[in-house]
């Protein structure tokens, strides 16, 4: 599996973080920026993540902005994304189970880099429902 990874300024940190975790867990990177912590803004990163995993050149993304929000807002104009912001260990659940989140979106000025960690590792180890959760996915596509 290889994942994408981008972060403005307000996340760069947590995509570090998330960057050597999941490295240890095995797993292809993809980064994307930033790589430090001047001012960028996140649109750009958004839509690369979104981008590259539209495209297929990553099989899921992970982004990181101040809140989240921004960041997966750009990413959802990409066609094929669902990007899903998430702040507990219930979202990073039900973002796989339920909606087949292929980016989840963190606030690195809301949660922790263990919060982060801990909510990747869920996403990534949640087996996504078929059933009327396809259908509904199916309606978004569409
Ligand atoms: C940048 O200061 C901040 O606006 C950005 O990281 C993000 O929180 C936007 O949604």
């Amino acid at each position: 599996m290889k994942i994408a990874l981008a972060a403005d300024h307000g996340g760069f940190q947590m995509k570090e973080a998330l960057k050597a975790h999941l490295v240890e867990r095995g797993i292809e990177i993809l980064d994307l920026g930033t790589d430090s912590e001047a001012s960028v803004p996140y649109p750009v990163y958004g839509k690369a993540c979104g981008e590259a995993v539209a495209s297929g050149q990553a099989d899921r993304g992970i982004l990181v902005c101040g809140t989240g929000i921004g960041i997966s807002i750009a990413a959802n104009k990409v066609k094929g994304i669902r990007a899903a912001v998430v702040t507990n260990e219930f979202m990073a659940e039900m973002c796989k189970a339920h909606n087949d989140a292929n980016i989840i979106s963190f606030g690195g000025r809301v949660i922790t880099i263990e919060e982060a960690i801990r909510f990747t590792d869920i996403w990534l180890d949640t087996e996504t429902e078929m059933g009327r959760h396809a259908e509904r996915r199916a309606m978004i596509e569409a």
